[in-house]
């Protein structure tokens, strides 16, 4: 059975073929980063209209790669996400399983996170708990089956991925500046800045970063004053990057201890960290599990895993759904 992943939640636009038999035949993806650039942050309404331009030309290539001429299921991200980039996704994955009669699958995209692992060569077996950190969510969640999730914690104001976005912002990197930060952070010394672990002594297994978000704020505006912002940068973003992956692991270790876990997934755009991803395997004694670097960050080959494995919830095409809040929980 070939299925069709269709991932527009946000700034990406990707596609995906997956077979059931062969694994995955073609993903291919389209960032809009280039758009949203310009204004500091994703645009909804550029997004949608971009997403409007794209996708077809890219459902026509990766078919063309995974050489076949339609899919046996057509599996779309549902939420949670931009309802009107949603839509784009939904509605064209609607028409084309009309056309090709053939059903949908409506994908939740955190889900399509936290299977990604799932393409790779050794996929974690379950149970085990998955940090899902991206630009809209920090979540911990231990994964006792497939479809079996309990959210342990989640952050109380920004997602790490929007600290990482919003600190490099203040050291005047971009958009988006999670990839830019971490890779000032490399020339910087991690210890030169004393800044917050939020959250980490406290009961439960919830994140903070606004915390965080101030303190650097606040040590910007100090280096500023003093005309030293340029030779203190790197040193800002690498001790900003120190104590969001510290934090991140700390809380991990702490939920994995207390559920008593063997193994770790981390998922989701801050996935790509390189410290986080060192970090983890590092300090945790069990098994660690990513996505391939290309697909930590959201992409259509997690779509279609995704909806390989829901496919027993297929449904008639007719009726798209666009969720801009939903909980794992429910799935
Ligand atoms: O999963 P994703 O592509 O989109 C959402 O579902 O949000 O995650 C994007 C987020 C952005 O905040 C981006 O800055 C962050 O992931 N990100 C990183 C890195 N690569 C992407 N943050 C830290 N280090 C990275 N290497
Ligand atoms: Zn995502």
């Amino acid at each position: 059975m070939n299925i069709l992943g269709i991932e527009s939640s946000c700034d990406e636009t990707g596609v995906a073929v997956y077979s059931t038999e062969r694994g995955l035949l073609a993903h291919a993806l389209h960032s809009q980063v280039d758009l949203h650039a310009v204004y500091g942050g994703v645009v909804p309404e550029i997004a949608s209209r971009d997403h409007l331009r794209r996708v077809l030309p890219l459902i026509t290539q990766v078919l063309k790669t995974a050489g076949i001429e339609r899919a046996d299921v057509i599996a779309y991200t549902a939420g949670p996400g931009l309802v009107g980039a949603l839509m784009v996704g939904g509605g064209v994955a609607n028409g084309l399983a009309l056309a090709w009669d053939c059903p949908v699958v409506a994908v939740h995209h955190m889900e399509g996170h936290l299977l990604a692992p799932m393409l790779e060569d050794e996929p974690p077996e379950y149970p085990f708990l998955a940090l899902l950190v991206s630009g809209g969510h920090s979540m911990l969640i231990e994964v006792r089956d497939f479809g079996d999730y309990e959210l342990l914690g989640t952050t109380l104001d920004d997602a790490v991925g929007e600290a990482f976005d919003k600190t490099a912002k203040l050291l005047g990197l971009g958009y988006p500046g999670g990839p830019a930060l971490a890779k000032l952070a490399e020339e910087g010394d991690d210890d030169a800045i004393a800044l917050p672990r939020p959250m980490i002594n406290k009961p439960g297994f919830d994140f903070s970063f606004s915390g965080l978000k101030t303190a650097v704020m606040l040590e910007v505006q100090k280096a500023e004053k003093e005309g030293l912002l340029d030779e203190r940068r790197a040193d800002i973003a690498a001790s900003f990057q120190r104590a969001a992956v510290d934090t991140l692991v700390t809380r991990a270790l702490q939920a994995a201890k207390k559920r008593n876990l063997q193994r770790i997934v981390v998922a989701g755009g801050v996935g790509a960290n390189k410290l986080l991803r060192s970090e983890v395997a590092r300090r945790f004694e069990g098994a660690v599990y990513y996505p391939r670097m290309e697909f930590c960050t959201d992409n259509g080959a997690m779509i279609a895993i995704a909806g390989a494995l829901r496919v027993a919830q297929a449904s008639a095409a007719g009726e798209v759904r666009a969720e801009a809040r939903w909980s794992m929980e429910t799935l």
